[in-house]
């Protein structure tokens, strides 16, 4: 389970870099923000009646909903964006409904009827160079939304390697959430709810994806991309997404821990696998953004520390030894895995 030092992690981490999106920063009571246009504004492509409803009642209920859960709950103290990261972990109406007021939050500020796509902004770059055209990406989001069977909507993100991708979800899952196949930060979204589409659209989704790709606010979309690519949210998903380091974290935390309390019995039992899954960490690739001669070097004394452990254990070494070597090593993981969750 997480605790408040994870919260503080990535309150400094933000701080460092300056990062201050109003929807990354906001907090419980979560609020509806300002709809930038009037009801009408994106006529013909998206009608008055559905632009209110949509706004005022379904996204004014996620907020409602989120704040209903929140409430009197540790996650009161979570930020919009550790609601999403660790959405796994919470209850199912917490995710729908942080979910649900992020998309719809990132949604109404993507679209526009007066701000096309111009291939010389760092998105225009990206899109072409990605994708081959703004006609290439149009298909994929369309066929991204058309095919997600139910309610859900389409993506394109930045992945954590820096690139854009195009995926989709279903219900108001989203690529930031632990829960996701496809992690990253999204610079654009397309609701494929019904309620998004069904007054004017009825059952024809694929019209309704046509019309509302030729309405994107696409300053919107690059103000987005440019955040995503400096954000420490997307360093904490690349991180996330470290198979073998948070497979290794599993195995520190549930001896070290234990050891705290003066129980070396885990760490005797699960020594061997300790320098398996250490061992693991140093042939596996490392993440682009943790590539760096500190961390490696972390890595291999993390596994020579991990074989002298194993071999203290096999030779039957005292508890007080033992703790001291896992205390050692848990002071080395730290460097490389930053603030504990646990
Ligand atoms: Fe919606």
């Amino acid at each position: 389970m997480k605790n408040n030092s994870h919260s503080a992690a990535i309150a400094i981490a933000l701080l460092f870099v300056g990062f201050t999106t109003s929807l990354s920063a906001q907090n419980y009571p979560f609020e509806l923000p300002k709809l930038p246009y009037a009801y009408n504004a994106l006529e013909p492509v998206v009608d008055a009646a559905t632009m209110e409803i949509h706004y005022s009642k379904h996204h004014a209920a996620y907020v409602k909903n989120l704040n209903n859960a929140v409430k009197g709950t540790k996650q009161e103290s979570y930020s919009l964006d550790e609601l999403m990261l660790y959405a796994g972990e919470l209850d199912e109406v917490i995710r729908n409904n942080a979910g649900g007021h992020y998309n719809h939050s990132m949604f109404w500020n993507i679209l526009s009827l007066h701000n096309p796509f111009n291939p010389q902004t760092e998105v225009g770059k990206a899109v072409t160079g990605t994708f081959g055209s703004l006609d290439s990406l149009k298909k994929l989001l369309n066929k991204a939304g058309a095919t997600r069977f139910g309610s859900g909507w389409a993506w394109l993100y930045v992945t954590t390697d820096k690139k854009l991708a195009v995926c989709s979800s279903p219900n108001q899952d989203n690529p930031i959430m632990d829960i996701s196949p496809e992690r990253g930060i999204p610079v654009l979204c397309i609701d494929v709810w019904e309620h998004a589409y069904y007054l004017k659209y009825q059952n024809k989704r694929g019209d309704y994806l046509s019309a509302i790709l030729d309405a994107i606010n696409w300053d919107a979309v690059n103000k987005n991309y440019t955040e995503a690519l400096g954000s420490p949210l997307l360093k904490t998903i690349e991180k996330e997404t470290w198979t073998e380091l948070s497979t290794f974290h599993e195995v520190m935390a549930g001896t070290f821990h234990p050891s705290e309390d003066g129980d070396l019995k885990p760490i005797r039992e699960r020594s061997g696998e300790f320098l398996a899954k250490a061992k693991a960490l140093q042939s596996g690739k490392i993440p682009t953004s943790f590539n760096t001669p500190e961390i490696k070097k972390s890595i291999d004394d993390l596994v020579r520390g991990a074989n002298a452990l194993n071999q203290m254990v096999l030779k039957k070494a005292d508890d007080k030894s033992l703790s001291k070597k896992l205390g050692e090593l848990h002071d080395i993981f730290h460097t490389i895995q930053g603030l504990c969750r646990h």
